[in-house]
């Protein structure tokens, strides 16, 4: 039974939080806790990127209330399921998992088979929010309807 999930990018500040807040409102009133957080810590305490903020308010969903936070052991032990954005995230996440943690750790994509892709590309340079914001969207649905 998940009662916890996790989504991971390397920032924290653009995919993580978008999946954040998406499936927040997409689960509301499921009881599920839902948190993101990034593997670098390079953005810790800061906002998310505005670029993904704006996107995210187009799309009706805020994101200006979350802070970057850096992954830690404790996460591991607190979430069912961590949510990896790109094999980089998974293989850094499985990197840093304490031995005995029961956590899942998996990528995004395929709970949204029908994109045909593994990994939520990182907009931060390629600048395509719109279609990561989609592809989160599209495999948030999916993950909701495995739960
Ligand atoms: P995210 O995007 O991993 O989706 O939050 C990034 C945010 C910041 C940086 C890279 C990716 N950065 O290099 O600062």
């Amino acid at each position: 039974m998940i009662r916890s999930i996790l989504f991971v990018c390397l920032g924290n500040t653009c995919r993580s939080p978008t999946a954040e807040a998406v499936f927040r409102v997409l689960a509301e009133g499921r009881g599920l806790h839902i948190d993101s957080a990034g593997t670098s810590g390079w953005h810790d305490g800061g906002r998310s990127d505005p670029r993904a903020s704006a996107e995210a308010r187009q799309r009706g969903y805020d994101i200006s209330p979350i802070r970057s936070r850096k992954v830690t052991a404790l996460d591991f032990e607190t979430f069912d399921l961590i949510i990896a954005m790109d094999f980089e995230n998974l293989q850094d996440l499985r990197n840093v998992q304490p031995a005995g943690s029961k956590a899942r750790i998996e990528l995004f994509l395929p709970y949204a088979p029908e994109l045909n892709r593994d990994e939520v590309p990182d907009p931060y340079f390629e600048d395509n929010f719109s279609k990561v914001f989609d592809m989160i969207e599209t495999a948030s649905k999916g993950l909701l309807s495995t739960l």
